[in-house]
């Protein structure tokens, strides 16, 4: 028998008993490969299904099924009494080589700005562990709400759950520009509202639809890489701006790249360095916007978590020239995995925005965000963030205290006043990157503050060596096997 004939080929063809594949997929699988690669030519006759099953040991009704399947999608044809043939549609082809593992073909210039713009950033994943960065506690979280919230909207769906608005789901819109105009001083009204899948899709948006490529934008630096990397994916100059006490030091910004079109800024709560920007910069920050016709972007994060003295206003409460784009995110104050935030935009260029939202993803899950509706309306919110704020407090203290106590004369504590996280400098020479190495060997995760240098910026945007603690979802007892590590690292035991 020629090593190209008919039969010879089907007895190789690889099948696999016992495998979860069932036979006559796999059987359907072998003969497209075998057509489509070429060993199977048009016109070639297959054998009768009785020598088919004989050559395979496989039963009459999986090669019946197999053929029947490959019928449908025209790589056989065939007709009782006259046999089975490849089909003479498949276009005769050169065999296509396997190619090696990778990209056909080079990403477009753009696809590789978008990939390595976020390409460095470390992402957290597996279970928590002292002193993990940026996670709310999530264990506080009412499941057992949300789900009845859920399973209640899961009962009666109604016209939404089709496409719906992609601003967002009214009734929550209309609820969160309660909470933002007495909570945060945001002036708006629910059209300026976009909802979106997270803050990071609105970072993303609005770099896209703000910025052309090759314009500037101010970064804080350090800064927040979740916003430098949709400015960078953009094709935006990402313009690094030195953070002091004061917040952004906006005369810097003013005198050394005043054209730029955009600035993004962590106002209430600085990431990384824990500040909060002070009104002079504020006001300064407003007027260089107003007067270059440029945008600020608020990204304000995670304000819900104030520890002492009264909640600051928000920029966007400041703003008389409508440049202020205020973004938030339910990822701190509930969950991150919960992927919804929100951005509010001046009327016109929310309008702009909701398009653009449409283009991206029409609009994010509808029924997240009718929960979310409900879980606000019906006070869970609220309870919500006075319960986690009492205990983010408390491991605040904890960590706090814990470090004055025991590692007093290795860190100096930053700002502690909000947020989930609490910066502490080295007092020593300390190598961030060594100690954070140090740290993942002995199973705690140490930020360096390193991370969040921009590497193109000059020595005005140095800081201090030291770390990003994350305290808000960190058990005591976690907590305290944290800082004992922490503690022997720094003291080289
Ligand atoms: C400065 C800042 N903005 C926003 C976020 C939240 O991003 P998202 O809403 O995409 O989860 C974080 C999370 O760590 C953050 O640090």
């Amino acid at each position: 028998m020629p090593a190209s004939h008919p039969n010879r080929l089907i007895a190789t063809l690889p099948l696999q008993r016992g495998a979860s594949v069932p036979l006559f997929r796999q059987l359907y699988a072998a003969i497209k490969a075998a057509i489509l690669d070429g060993r199977m030519s048009p016109g070639m006759q297959l054998p009768p299904t009785r020598d088919f099953c004989r050559l395979l040991a496989v039963s009459r009704q999986t090669v019946l099924n197999a053929y029947a399947l490959l019928t449908t999608e025209g790589y056989l044809d065939g007709a009782v009494g006259r046999g089975t043939f490849v089909s003479v549609d498949v276009p005769l082809s050169a065999p296509v080589p396997a190619t090696a593992p990778g990209l056909l073909r080079p990403l477009s210039a753009r696809g590789q700005g978008v990939v390595a713009a976020m390409r460095q950033v470390a992402f957290h994943r597996g279970p928590l562990r002292a002193f993990r960065v940026g996670m709310p506690r999530i264990d506080h979280f009412p499941f057992d709400v949300w789900n009845r919230l859920e399973a209640r909207r899961w009962r009666r769906p109604d016209h939404h759950f089709g496409y719906s608005d992609p601003a967002g789901y009214l009734p929550l819109r209309e609820l969160l520009c309660v909470y933002l105009k007495a909570s945060r001083g945001v002036q708006c009204t629910p059209q300026q509202i976009v909802i979106t899948s997270g803050s990071q899709q609105a970072l993303f948006l609005l770099s896209t639809i703000l910025l052309a490529p090759g314009e500037s934008a101010w970064m804080e630096s350090p800064g927040y890489r979740g916003a430098s990397g949709p400015l960078r994916a953009a094709g935006a100059r990402v313009f690094p701006v030195p953070v002091d006490a004061q917040g952004l030091d906006v005369a810097y910004g003013v005198a050394h790249c005043p054209q730029a079109k955009l600035a993004y800024v962590t106002p209430s709560h600085q990431m990384p360095l824990g500040v909060s920007m002070s009104l002079p910069r504020r006001l300064a920050l407003l007027a260089w916007a107003a007067h270059n016709k440029a945008w600020v972007v608020e990204d304000d994060y995670d304000s819900e978590y104030r520890y002492s003295g009264a909640p600051l206003a928000s920029l966007q409460s400041l703003d008389r020239a409508g440049c202020v784009v205020y973004v938030g995110t339910l990822s701190k104050v509930l969950f991150p995995g919960l992927r919804l935030g929100y951005m509010v935009a001046p009327p016109a260029l929310a309008e702009a925005l909701v398009h653009a939202k449409a283009v991206m993803d029409r609009h994010t899950a509808i029924v997240p965000q009718m929960a979310l509706a409900d879980f606000i309306a019906e006070g869970h919110f609220g309870r919500h963030i006075r319960r986690t704020r009492d205990s983010n407090a408390e491991r605040r203290d904890l960590l706090v205290r814990g470090i004055s106590r025991e590692l007093d004369d290795q860190l100096a504590c930053g700002p502690a006043d909000s947020g989930l996280e609490l910066c502490a400098y080295f007092r020593g020479g300390h190598d961030e990157e060594a100690v954070a190495r140090a740290g993942l060997a002995r199973g705690i995760e140490l930020r360096p503050l390193g991370h969040y240098a921009d590497p193109a910026a000059g020595p005005e945007c140095a800081t201090p060596p030291g770390l990003l603690l994350g305290f808000a979802a960190i058990p005591p007892a976690e907590m305290a096997h944290g800082l004992q590590e922490l503690g022997r690292i720094l003291r080289g035991r």
